[in-house]
């Protein structure tokens, strides 16, 4: 595996692997690896012919300087986990190569971004679009590879490949979950035990919208009103949105139609975690 640091010496790599015919699968990550990125990167290994991972903690994603300063960093475990997972290169720019000083073009993927964690982490989607554009154009990946946990995000990223022409296929792979059931985030690192046993809440309340859903209860409002109250029953967890949406347009829906969305954002102490995942109405023969 080759460690890059600087944009140069990648695109030397990256049109080498290309005049050489190679297919490129291409993970960006912001660190702090899991089973759920290296999920995506031995996926990336069985489908393309080189693998590039990408490590950045990405500045203008975040809205807390706090919440950027404590993000987990660590290198050196995550690079020894990428070369197992099959990692041909490892591209670990620092933020000033990314976001020179004069830096002043943004993306920003309007109508998908606008709810949910849009309108509670504004300028968070223009970060994510804006980084992941640069990525996209570093590394020409053939696919490129994103978890469902953050489906708001890989929509977004979905709906920029093709706004701007990009010729890249874009993969949505399953949510990792822990054997308890909580979905794997960089996050989790931050919680305790008992805050872990408290956050099983979501995990919990996305079964239950799928239970009521096969029963067919498929009001939206009666499923969030039971799954709010169930996190309100988890004492320590303080939800912070809770829907039911068009996994396509990401806007909410009054009924479930075949297939929805439900996505929840909660704080467990200082900790924000999202979850999400589809519920289906029972197929009619
Ligand atoms: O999902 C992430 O880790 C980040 O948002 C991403 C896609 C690497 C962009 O910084």
């Amino acid at each position: 595996m080759k460690l890059i640091r600087s944009i140069q010496a990648l695109r030397r790599e990256i049109s080498r692997l290309r005049k050489n015919g190679k297919t490129i699968g291409f993970v960006p990550t912001m660190g702090a690896l899991h089973e759920g990125h290296l999920s995506l990167i031995r996926r990336a290994r069985r489908d393309t012919d080189q693998v590039v991972v990408s490590i950045f903690v990405n500045p203008t994603q975040f809205n807390q300087k706090k919440d950027l300063l404590g993000y987990p960093r660590r290198l050196r475990s995550d690079s020894v986990l990428c070369q197992k997972a099959g990692t041909a290169i490892l591209f670990v720019p620092d933020a000033r190569s990314i976001y020179p000083e004069n830096f002043q073009t943004h993306v920003a993927v309007e109508q998908l971004g606008r709810r949910w964690e849009g309108q509670f982490r504004p300028g968070h989607f223009q970060g994510v679009a804006t980084v992941v554009t640069k990525l996209f154009n570093l590394v020409e990946p053939t696919i490129a590879y994103f978890g469902q946990k953050d489906a708001q995000q890989a929509r977004i990223i979905q709906q920029l490949a093709e706004d701007l022409n990009f010729d890249i296929r874009v993969k949505v792979l399953p949510t990792i979950r822990e054997k308890s059931g909580l979905a794997m985030s960089s996050r989790n690192k931050r919680l305790s035990e008992k805050q872990k046993t408290g956050a099983l809440v979501l995990v919990n309340a996305l079964r239950e919208a799928g239970r009521l859903v096969q029963l067919n209860e498929v009001r939206s409002s009666v499923i969030l009103a039971r799954v709010n109250r169930l996190i309100r029953s988890a004492g320590q967890v303080r939800s912070e949105y809770s829907a039911i949406v068009d996994p396509a347009t990401l806007e909410p829906v009054s009924r479930v139609r075949t297939t929805a969305l439900v996505l929840l954002a909660a704080w467990v102490g200082s900790v924000r975690l999202i979850d999400c995942g589809f519920i289906h109405t029972k197929r009619k023969n």
